[in-house]
């Protein structure tokens, strides 16, 4: 049983797992394993995009890799990220510089990308711009996927994929030309909608008739890759496992509460991009839960808030306010191994469940 399923031929690869990373290593190693990496881009610069694409190239050899990005057509066109800080109201600056007081957070010397950046529909164009131009093999698009860029990923001789959280949103990916759909649920790490995966999987194969669907949200196991499959799935896409293997090189701070969580651990929160995401509960999220905190602004301008500050937290290792985004499934993830041995042992299993219901009769 090797659940060769019709995304191994459209893609080129021996396992239906498609994992998403915002590391390298991770990426390549994925690809590597047989199954399909998938680089978020979205927090690099245009330039960098071109030379992370090179460096997965070297590590994963022939194997083929995606590109992700997030284009949120709810952004605007504003670049000034100067003028987008200016602009937020005092009470806003005044909360964020409590929380700095609070956990004595020094200044970041080094900034971040959104310490240089406001999201912006320029940004999203030459982000789009690098990714088509790069040798990636498949371009996925998330929150937002505009046509426009889909009809030239496939010019350009890429598969592309399209994330998905609501049936509503199926038909516009599909209307798009997208190769695959994913449908994540509400169980997912990062950004993430109201509908279970559950629920979600099942109604969006049926939407997309011949078009692949991959299950994403919650999977942790071979028990859930079984359970995809027999939900009409042709495979899963993961993203909180990865955070746990030795490729990924997490902060131990941020490792240690990883290990440690359960599904109940997590909380969605609009505190870091202005959308609703999934991260481990911390004391960053807690301060945004306070009586006294105002509503998160929305992307990107939230994201304008509080960068600095957590570039800085990260920078000065401050533990209480390290977080990761981080799914449900990070209850199945409880100790470190390689990326190679998460996708084994979710093989291996798979197979255990789909022979345990087959001999059901
Ligand atoms: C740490 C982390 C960061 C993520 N960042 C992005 C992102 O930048 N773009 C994106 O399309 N999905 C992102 N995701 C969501 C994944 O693509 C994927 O849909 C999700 O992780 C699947 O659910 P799971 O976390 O239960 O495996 C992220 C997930 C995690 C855990």
């Amino acid at each position: 049983m090797e659940f060769r399923t019709r995304v191994c031929e459209i893609f080129g690869i021996e396992r239906p797992i498609f994992g998403f990373s915002h590391s390298i290593p991770v990426t390549a190693a994925i690809s590597r394993a047989g199954g399909l990496g998938v680089f978020g881009a979205t927090m690099h610069e245009p330039d960098q995009i071109k030379e992370i694409a090179r460096e997965i190239r070297a590590l994963a050899g022939d194997r083929p890799f995606a590109l992700d990005l997030l284009l949120p057509q709810s952004v605007g066109d504003d670049t000034d990220l100067a003028e987008a800080r200016a602009a937020i109201p005092k009470k806003y600056h005044d909360f964020v510089e409590g929380i700095r007081q609070r956990h004595d957070v020094p200044p970041s010397r080094a900034g971040s990308f959104y310490t240089r950046n406001l999201r912006s529909q320029t940004l999203f164009a030459a982000q789009v711009e690098a990714a088509l131009a790069s040798d990636a093999d498949v371009f996925a698009a998330a929150v937002g996927v505009p046509a426009e860029v889909i009809s030239r990923a496939r010019a350009a001789g890429k598969k592309t994929m399209a994330l998905i959280g609501a049936p509503k949103h199926a038909q516009r990916a599909l209307d798009a030309g997208v190769d695959v759909l994913i449908a994540q649920g509400y169980d997912a790490g990062a950004h993430t909608g109201t509908i279970g995966t559950f629920s979600l999987v099942p109604q969006i194969v049926d939407i997309a008739g011949d078009v692949p669907v991959l299950a994403a949200g919650g999977v942790g196991s071979g028990r859930h890759l079984a359970a995809s499959l027999a939900m009409g799935a042709q495979g899963v896409w993961m993203g909180t496992a990865w955070l746990v293997t030795t490729e990924h090189r997490t902060d131990p701070i941020v490792l240690e509460k990883l290990l440690a969580a359960k599904s109940d651990d997590t909380v969605i929160s609009r505190s870091y991009s202005g959308k609703t995401l999934r991260m481990i509960r911390t004391a960053w999220s807690d301060e945004w839960n306070r009586p006294d905190a105002p509503e998160p602004l929305k992307m990107p301008h939230q994201q304008a808030l509080v960068g600095e500050l957590l570039a800085a937290v990260r920078e000065h290792r401050i533990a209480p306010l390290m977080w990761e985004a981080a799914g449900q499934s990070i209850a199945y993830f409880n100790e470190v191994t390689t990326v190679a041995g998460v996708m084994d042992k979710i093989m291996d299993e798979a197979r255990d469940a789909a022979r345990a219901v087959a001999a059901l009769g």
